[in-house]
């Protein structure tokens, strides 16, 4: 089973889809942390976002792994723990321009179609149903407000002890969906057949809960 779950920054995507995958013992895959570690490898490597060539050279020589640590799942880069590295604001920042560059795109699909392998996965980003995994049994196109995905954030953030200002987290999330909706490579865009689901006034047990009855509807079919 491929379930596909695409849609705009602070969605819940995320928080989500690892529930379900740990309800149904499915593998979590966060494509969007793949790109954040290219995005912080070329940081500190020295070089321009810009710089494709020197961006794919850095990421040849770097390794980029998922580990599963209590019910957490951490992103390593270079064999050290970058969870926390990669969600910083300059990093979520620049990842739209590291992430619309071709050959970073070839790479990281590449590598999530190989981890997809034959496992049964859920898969979350902006192009899992249209390019990644166009064959997936249940796609998930999931929106929201911008004004509820930017408190979410705020919440999140808070929760964290970090506190960032409302209106600059909606900002940052209006300039990525433009970017991410516009690039040319694989831009953000429901596929034809997902389903789409508006979770402004959903919780998150009411969004687990939708995509749980669409997987086992599509189970039986
Ligand atoms: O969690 P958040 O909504 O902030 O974003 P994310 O899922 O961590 O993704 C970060 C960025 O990676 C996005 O804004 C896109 O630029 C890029 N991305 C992408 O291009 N394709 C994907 N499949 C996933 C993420
Ligand atoms: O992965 P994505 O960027 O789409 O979003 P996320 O990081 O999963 O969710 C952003 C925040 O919204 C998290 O703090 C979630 O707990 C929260 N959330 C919510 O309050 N209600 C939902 N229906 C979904 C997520």
């Amino acid at each position: 089973m491929q379930v596909a779950i695409d849609g705009p920054a602070s969605a819940g995507k995320s928080t989500v889809a690892k529930i379900v995958a740990k309800n149904l013992n499915y593998i979590y895959i966060d494509t969007g942390a793949m790109y954040r570690a290219c995005t912080l490898i070329a940081r500190d490597g020295n070089v321009d976002y810009s710089d494709e060539k020197a961006i794919l050279n850095l990421i040849d020589q770097s390794t980029i792994e998922f580990k599963n640590e209590g019910n957490e799942q951490k992103v390593y880069v270079n064999g050290k723990d970058a969870s926390i590295a990669i969600r910083t604001p300059e990093i979520t920042e620049n990842v739209s321009q590291v992430s619309a560059l071709k050959g970073v795109r070839q790479k990281m699909v590449n590598l999530q179609r190989e981890m997809a392998g034959k496992n049964n996965v859920i898969m979350d980003g902006r192009d899992i149903g249209t390019t990644v995994l166009p064959d997936a049994q249940v796609k998930i196109f999931l929106i929201a407000s911008v004004a509820s995905r930017a408190r979410r954030r705020f919440l999140d953030f808070k929760e964290k002890g970090i506190h960032q200002d409302i209106a600059d987290i909606e900002h940052d999330i209006e300039v990525r969906d433009y970017k991410d909706s516009h690039r040319a490579i694989s831009p953000l865009k429901k596929a034809d057949d997902a389903i789409e689901l508006d979770t402004t006034n959903l919780n998150i047990d009411q969004v687990v809960q939708e995509i749980t009855a669409l997987i086992e509807k599509n189970k039986k079919n």
